[in-house]
């Protein structure tokens, strides 16, 4: 096989109490991807999108990742990667890790699969590495490994698959600038022990809920007493949506990843929609572009196309 064809899914990565460890690939936004393997060593990235990314391979995400795939494989061959990124940088909504995850995912394909999911993981971290300065595997062990993952350790990397609850998430993508570096930089660096034992119940409690598919458990720990504090205030609107989804019937939710990005959890098709429509009020109100996406949790991740 010479050339392959993906579509590669948003995740959502920290899934509220999370951080760092918990998250899921969703069904839309998706990126799509074609990897073509070369005769020569050239490693060559297109974009067909407008959003200006960088197609020197050793400044952009997919390139870095084939390069070290190159490297530590000591591969002949060269790649040229077409990417159509539907997935906006800075949405928190794993767009890097799309980039990252699609390219390791498919050049293992077309090398005959000699890597494990693992080994196709720690390729792609060098993506996320490039872009936020950390060596992360959360948004690519979901995209992946498909449906909710947790990440027992990157270093080594250590991925655990659990399942994937038949719930909707909505998710809104407010038009306002949040950096994962600087997100990350105002977080506090020391946690009170009381606070870690309430995260150690409500991450326990997800987890547990997510595998016996106990919906009311999943809502009742979805609560993030240690990150959401301090990165809402970054995000206009976060108290009024998170409120208002509540009150429509979420289950619960919070930011995605780093943000700026919202995600709720729902058990019926309309109540997500419902929060939808008023992810969309809230913003229009602020006068804040947003884009907004329903879909179910995704239980494959990246999938191959004809
Ligand atoms: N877990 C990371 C964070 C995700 O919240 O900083 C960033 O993509």
């Amino acid at each position: 096989m010479k050339n392959i064809k993906l579509k590669v899914p948003a995740t959502v990565a920290n899934m509220v109490c999370g951080f760092d460890i918990l998250d899921m690939a969703i069904h839309e936004p998706y990126d799509e991807m074609e990897i073509r393997l070369r005769e020569d060593s050239d490693i060559i990235i297109k974009h067909t999108d407008p959003y200006g990314l960088p197609e020197n391979a050793l400044e952009n995400v997919a390139g870095v990742v084939l390069l070290k795939m190159q490297e530590e494989l000591q591969l002949k061959n060269g790649f040229e990667v077409i990417i159509h990124k539907n997935i906006k940088p800075g949405s928190g909504l794993g767009s890097s890790a799309a980039s990252a995850a699609g390219a390791a995912f498919g050049a293992n394909i077309l090398l005959g699969n000699i890597l494990s999911r693992e080994e196709v993981v720690h390729f792609a971290m060098y993506g996320e590495e490039l872009a936020s300065g950390v060596r992360h595997a959360d948004n690519i062990a979901p995209c992946i490994y498909g449906g909710i993952t947790l990440v027992k350790s990157s270093d080594p990397v250590d991925i655990i698959p659990l399942s994937t609850p038949d719930l909707f998430v909505t998710a809104v993508h407010p038009q306002v600038e949040v950096k994962t570096s600087d997100a990350r930089q105002i977080l506090k660096k020391n946690v009170e022990l009381k606070d870690a034992i309430q995260q150690w119940g409500n991450v326990a409690g997800l987890v547990t809920g997510i595998l016996k598919n106990d919906f009311a458990l999943i809502g009742r720990s979805l609560h993030d007493v240690i990150v959401e504090p301090v990165r809402s205030i970054l995000i206009p609107g976060f108290d009024e949506v998170k409120t208002k989804s509540m009150e429509i019937g979420a289950l619960g939710g919070g930011i995605s990843g780093s943000g700026p990005s919202i995600f709720m959890l729902s058990e019926q098709e309309e109540t997500a929609r419902d929060i939808a429509d008023m992810m969309k009020s809230v913003y229009d109100t602020l006068k804040i572009e947003s884009f907004v996406y329903v879909s179910k949790i995704n239980p494959q991740g990246i999938k191959t196309v004809q």
